[in-house]
């Protein structure tokens, strides 16, 4: 096949979660312009409408759904609607995640705690295993690609906004994949990980507003810079792909070299 066929999305169904804004809407996209259907789902209604709407402008289908990723009951209704109205799910980016607590873990209350676990990590497992059963029983195949962070390998210096539990469900997401990835292998579907490093989003906004700790990321990355919203697409479009068909249970780290050091 022509390298850059093996790129194509054409005629295949994907699934973005947290699709509505920020990395999500731009994996949305970056799947979209490689062909695919895109649904994608969040809890933001406004924003995942007008998602939605700008990846019908690019020519293929999608759907919205409201959705809370830590309700599986939800999940259930949200796949059964995907299937009914655009087909076969062949893709899901399990991406949807929400900031940490920003506070030491002396100061964590219990419950926070595993709220936020529930949100970072249960769901990719709530929304994993739902998905792979659905493309297990297509019988065609699949791909998944959960959204970790180098805080799955290094927590950080991001003092006083600490994010012991961020750090921990993104380091549990990693090691979950592999897990996925042998259990799942023999019905073609490759779970793979891809752990970006600091880009501006509403996630980051907290930490960037402390002029130390944004310093102190910058200097910490051999780039000298934070990542432009869009520099994860081509990473998106290999991992969901023919492009990566050899690829399961691995991890692509893009982080402007934040981990080298
Ligand atoms: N921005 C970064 O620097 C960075 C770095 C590494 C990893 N990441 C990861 O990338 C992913 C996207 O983050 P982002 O920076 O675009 O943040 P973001 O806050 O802009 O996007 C997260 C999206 O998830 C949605 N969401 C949160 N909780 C949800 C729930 N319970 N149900 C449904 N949707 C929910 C939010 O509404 C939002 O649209 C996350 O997994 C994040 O951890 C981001």
């Amino acid at each position: 096949m022509n390298v850059l066929d093996s790129y194509r999305l054409n005629g295949r169904v994907a699934i973005v979660t947290g699709g509505a804004r920020g990395l999500g809407r731009q994996h949305a996209l970056a799947l979209a312009e490689a062909g695919a259907d895109v649904a994608i789902c969040d809890l933001l209604e406004e924003e995942g409408a007008r998602t939605r709407s700008e990846i019908e402008t690019l020519g293929v289908r999608s759907l919205f759904g409201k959705v809370d990723i830590t309700r599986p009951e939800q999940i259930d209704g949200f796949i059964r609607s995907v299937e009914e109205n655009l087909g076969t799910i062949r893709i899901l980016v399990n991406n949807a995640a929400r900031p940490s607590e920003g506070c030491a873990l002396a100061d964590l209350d219990d419950a926070l705690w595993r709220e936020i676990l529930e949100t970072n990590l249960s769901s990719v497992f709530y929304f994993g295993k739902r998905a792979a059963a659905r493309m297990a029983a297509a019988g065609a195949g699949g791909s998944i690609v959960n959204i970790a962070s180098i805080n799955a390998h290094v927590i950080s210096n991001i003092a006083p906004r600490y994010n012991a539990t961020y750090c921990a469900a993104k380091a549990a997401v990693e090691n979950l994949s592999k897990s996925m990835a042998a259990q799942w292998a023999p019905q073609n579907i490759r779970v793979n990980t891809l752990a970006p490093g600091y880009i501006h989003t509403s996630q980051t906004a907290a930490t960037a507003a402390i002029p130390e700790a944004l310093k102190r990321n910058i200097e910490n990355t051999p780039m000298k810079r934070y990542g432009r919203i869009d520099e994860l697409k081509g990473a998106i479009v290999f991992l969901a792909s023919d492009a990566s068909s050899f690829m399961t249970g691995s991890t692509l780290l893009i982080d402007g070299g934040y981990t080298i050091w």
